[in-house]
């Protein structure tokens, strides 16, 4: 594979398309609102500019990547692609409906992946003719430095196509996890959200401070920050409908999302994006 697609330009898309260029691959982005490619390139710009100001880069491999970067004008561009990555907005309508728009477009031989972080594959590939080329490429943001991918198969997903989306991975200079089941949250997301749940649920019950609580995963988990952080980071809004989507498809009380969070998203503290959400907890 030498030529890769990437769909949408928001900060998954623009993320995998610095990723791909990076790794050697000749990448076409498309997005409906072409503002959103051009920011997308100026800021890989920007942060491959940085890297070399830090002496992380030599200024001519930030314009060797920069060269591979191209815009497409429309999505006839990827028309010699040998795989697509599908980054566009989390609903099941947009993503089949690009997805249909895509397997027209490409060749025969491409391979249709989704950046998806919880709608069905199998549900996707059907939007297209040809479901045993469609496979989950569940990359973490910021792709960049990310290393882990998700590999999911679809229910229709070919032997071939998951060999090729672990060797792409790998190719990508990530390290690949394989999915074997197209289920709700995958490996990471479906473990993260119950640590979410339980320590909002801590946090309701007084049983400790929302300091105390990130304290207490960063040195005993030892992970780099705690559960409250993260899921301002994430977005609260994000965090929230990841849950009502796992409780709706499994119908399971380890996912039902505490209404602390409920309340903070009705009021508009969704996290990070505005500046308020567990940061300004007060208990
Ligand atoms: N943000 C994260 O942390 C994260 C992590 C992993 C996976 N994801 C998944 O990645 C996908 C993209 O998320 P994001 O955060 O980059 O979203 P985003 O809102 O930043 O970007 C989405 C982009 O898609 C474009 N778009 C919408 N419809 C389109 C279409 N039909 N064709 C081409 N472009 C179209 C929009 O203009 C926008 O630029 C989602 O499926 C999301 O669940 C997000």
């Amino acid at each position: 594979m030498k030529k890769i697609g990437v769909l949408g330009a928001g900060t998954m898309g623009g993320g995998i398309a610095h990723t791909a260029a990076r790794a050697g691959f000749e990448v076409t982005v498309f997005d409906t609102q072409p503002s959103q490619v051009e920011k997308a390139i100026a800021a890989i710009h920007a942060r491959l500019d940085r890297q070399a100001q830090q002496g992380r880069l030599a200024a001519a491999e930030v314009e060797a990547i920069m060269s591979r970067l191209h815009r497409a004008p429309s999505l006839d561009a990827f028309a010699d692609v040998d795989v697509a990555i599908e980054a566009v907005l989390e609903l099941m309508d947009v993503k089949r409906a690009a997805f249909s728009e895509l397997d027209e477009r490409l060749p025969a031989h491409a391979m249709l992946a989704t950046n998806t972080s919880s709608l069905s594959i199998t549900a996707l590939a059907q939007a297209t003719g040809r479901p045993d080329r469609v496979v989950g490429l569940h990359f973490f943001n910021p792709a960049p430095v990310m290393q882990l991918i998700e590999v999911v198969r679809g229910e229709d997903t070919s032997e071939r196509t998951v060999e090729e989306a672990m060797a792409l991975a790998r190719e990508l200079g990530k390290e690949p996890v394989l999915v074997r089941k197209d289920t709700p949250g995958f490996i990471v997301n479906r473990m993260l959200m119950p640590l979410f749940i339980e320590a909002i649920r801590i946090l309701e019950e007084g049983i400790a401070s929302r300091d105390d609580i990130d304290k207490a995963v960063k040195l005993g988990l030892n992970h780099p920050m705690g559960p409250l952080t993260l899921a301002d980071l994430t977005g609260l809004d994000v965090d929230l409908n990841v849950m009502d989507y796992l409780f709706d498809e499994m119908k399971d009380a380890r996912f039902a999302a505490p209404l602390t969070l409920r309340r903070l998203v009705r009021a508009g503290r969704l996290g990070r994006k505005t500046g308020r959400g567990f940061y300004d907890y007060q208990d």
